[in-house]
């Protein structure tokens, strides 16, 4: 297929409208989208992404008009959600209304509504007379890509466009919350901290049926994987010993100094937390391309962003 990294809107509008896929640029990582109306071109993504049918997709608006078309019975608490995040890395699960085709929703009750915040993707979403399905535009398992030549190295002669948003600015997929009755649940960690959450709407509670469980299969444990195997540890330089005959890509937040290993990349000279999770994936993506034995990444705090970065890093190690 004759794929274009492309910035032309009407381009990608009349794909769209032709019931075809493509790529756009989120705040987060880049989805692979379809009309979320369309039940055939929705089929479309699941085949493309080798992804279980059972497994949820969000769908994506740029007003919050569009929310009670799509969602019903929606809670206080996510209103007050939605007006402090919207638009902003967070997904909201609600029951769905009947205009949502089953297939976007694994067959569930609720569908997952958000409102991305990346100008180019806001541009497309308005000249739509529909909303967006989109999962993150990775084979099943894989890393999430957060540019457009990601999303090449994964489908590039398979989908006939790219819309090139440049580098994703938050780079962890959005935090998913849901409700039981008027109580948020945290079903997924993500671009906004749980602390900041928890000054909306007090304190969340976290999804039992996560990790393993085919029913949130948001949370499914091997996700997010490199094909280079990858631990996460403590103490890089006591790992470094360990495993001294291997070739070692050292994935750090902050410090350089690895004589021994083979490749470093750190992942904020600074400090930054944002920029840590800004360049995650990005950083995952360079280590797998580099033909090495064993990925080393280091632990964060488990506190704000530090705690989503330490949830995609564990699962990587799946
Ligand atoms: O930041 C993001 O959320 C990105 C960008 C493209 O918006 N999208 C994304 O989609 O990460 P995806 O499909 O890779 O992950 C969304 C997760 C799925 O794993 C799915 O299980 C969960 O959200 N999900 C979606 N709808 C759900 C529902 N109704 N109930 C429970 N989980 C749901
Ligand atoms: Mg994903």
């Amino acid at each position: 297929m004759n794929t274009s990294i492309t910035t032309d809107l009407e381009k990608c509008r009349n794909l769209l409208k032709e019931g075809q896929l493509i790529a756009i640029p989120t705040e987060t990582v880049y989805g692979l989208a379809a009309n979320a109306l369309d039940s055939k071109a929705v089929k479309r993504i699941f085949e493309m992404k080798g992804r279980p049918s059972f497994n949820p997709l969000i769908v994506h608006i740029h007003q919050m008009e569009q929310l009670p078309i799509l969602a019903k019975d929606i809670p206080k608490k996510a209103y007050d959600l939605a007006e402090a995040f919207w638009p902003g890395s967070l997904t909201l699960i609600l029951p769905k209304q009947d205009i949502v085709p089953e297939i976007i929703t694994g067959g569930k009750s609720t569908v997952g509504v958000r409102m991305p915040n990346h100008p180019l993707t806001q541009e497309l979403l308005k000249g739509l007379p529909f909303p967006l399905a989109a999962p993150s535009a990775n084979p099943f398992t894989r890393v999430s890509p957060t540019s457009a030549q990601h999303v090449w190295d994964y489908f590039g002669d398979r989908i006939p466009a790219i819309l090139d948003g440049g580098p994703c600015q938050v780079g962890l997929e959005s935090t998913i919350i849901g409700f039981e009755g008027d109580t948020p649940i945290l079903y997924r960690k993500g671009g906004i901290p749980r602390e900041a959450i928890e000054a909306v709407v007090g304190e969340l509670r976290v999804s039992t049926e996560n990790e393993t469980s085919p029913e949130a299969p948001g949370m499914l444990l091997k996700h997010y994987s490199p094909r280079t195997p990858l631990i996460v540890c403590d103490d890089i330089r006591e790992a470094l010993k360990q495993h001294s005959h291997k070739r070692i890509g050292v994935l750090s937040f902050f410090q350089e100094d690895f004589p021994s290993a083979t490749k470093v990349i750190i992942l904020s000279k600074n400090k930054m937390m944002e920029e840590a999770a800004m360049s995650l994936f990005e950083a995952l993506h360079t280590l797998d391309a580099s033909g090495l034995d064993l990925i080393l990444a280091e632990r964060f705090r488990e506190k704000g962003l530090g705690s989503s970065i330490n949830d995609r890093l564990f699962r990587a190690q799946n």
